[in-house]
């Protein structure tokens, strides 16, 4: 049994878990949603003071939650790839300081590793291999899951990513900040079938398309273009609901298409799902349609772990300390770091 502390400030969520396996023993999230609201988006500088306000009552009110003392923890770990450099070095800087004063081992884990061990805390006996894919506010990933460390990127998205894309068509429609639970609660009011939307297909230098690669700037400008065209035909008020539901539905069935093709390709059976995107209702439906037609296998982690926590951050720490992976206290934070060089942390 493995017991580790670990530490998620990548973005705009100070979030402290202690994890035993894949045991959540504690798990503090504290949301800054409230305090980037009023910018329509995530201010860098802000989230850092923040975290440093944060990040001491969490890791205490962790250690009270799980009622556990430092003796009782095995090693901390704190998320150092990818996401604002400020932010990181906010959690690294915590769980390096905490690792030598109680002399415990220290590791670094990138926040895309957290989210694929989302899988393994909600259902413990899945394994790899695997497809994970996930979809978050900054990554819209297909990756297939060999082995602890082990990942191959299959698809990736060339623009957005697929929460950013429903954050900026919320904030194009004046729906508030984060845009995709407003356009998701909205969607399911209404009329998915109303407006024809572009997929978002990314051509390939030979002909035809890149089969799992994503693209969604040109959805979010054709939704832009609509506004403007409905606006101008004086439709008002806009139907924000239709709008809401054609816009979901067609990143659902875009995501669902490739997902599946990607699985069928590559003949793996399983399909867990993570990052923000995953709590969408819309893309929860399309995915779990169509891998039952398919004989294929899918888990959506629950809407807490789908969205950024720590307890991903220290399931996966739990993982690596077992292989002995421990990180050098040299190892810096990194604003990108591809999946594929995880082992590069230790
Ligand atoms: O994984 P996450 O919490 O943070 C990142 O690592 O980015 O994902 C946040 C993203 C935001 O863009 C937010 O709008 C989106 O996930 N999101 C959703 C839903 N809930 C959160 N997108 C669509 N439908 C939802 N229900
Ligand atoms: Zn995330």
């Amino acid at each position: 049994m493995t017991t580790i502390l670990g530490i998620e400030t990548s973005c705009d969520e100070t979030a402290v878990a202690i994890v035993n396996d894949q045991r959540i023993c504690s798990s503090v999230v504290a949301s800054q949603i409230d305090l980037h609201k009023r910018y329509g988006g995530v201010v860098p500088e802000e989230a850092s003071r923040q975290h440093l306000l944060t990040i001491n009552p969490c890791i205490e009110e962790s250690l009270q939650l799980a009622k556990l003392s430092w003796n009782d923890i095995d090693g901390i770990a704190a998320t150092v790839a990818p996401g604002l450099i400020g932010a990181l070095m906010v959690g690294e800087t915590a769980a390096k300081s905490l690792a030598m004063i109680h002399q415990k081992p220290f590791l670094g884990i990138h926040h895309l590793e957290g989210h694929i061990y989302a899988t393994y805390l909600s259902e413990p006996d899945w394994k790899p291999p695997f497809l994970c894919l996930l979809v978050s506010g900054g990554h819209t990933s297909l990756i297939h899951v060999k082995d602890c460390g082990i990942y191959e990127q299959l698809g990736t998205t060339r623009d957005d990513a697929a929460g950013e894309a429903f954050d900026k068509v919320a904030r194009l429609l004046n729906l508030g900040y984060p845009g995709g639970p407003i356009i998701d609660k909205l969607a399911t009011q209404g009329n998915p079938k109303r407006f024809l939307l572009p997929e978002g297909k990314v051509s390939l230098p030979q002909g035809g398309y890149h089969p799992y690669d994503s693209s969604f700037s040109g959805l979010k400008t054709a939704v832009l273009r609509l506004v403007e065209k409905l606006k101008q035909e004086n439709t008002e008020p806009l139907p924000i609901t239709d709008l809401a539901a054609s816009f979901q539905a067609t990143v659902a069935r875009s995501l669902t298409k490739k997902t599946i093709t990607c699985a069928l390709d590559h003949n793996i059976s399983h399909i867990a799902v993570g990052g923000g995107v995953a709590a969408n209702s819309g893309l929860r439906h399309h995915l779990q349609e169509a891998a039952k037609k398919h004989n294929l296998t899918v888990h959506f982690p629950p809407l807490k772990l789908c969205t950024d926590n720590a307890a991903m951050i220290a399931c996966a720490a739990c993982d690596h300390l077992k292989r002995g992976h421990i990180s050098s206290w040299n190892l810096g934070v990194q604003s990108r770091l591809p999946i594929t060089e995880v082992m590069t942390l230790y």
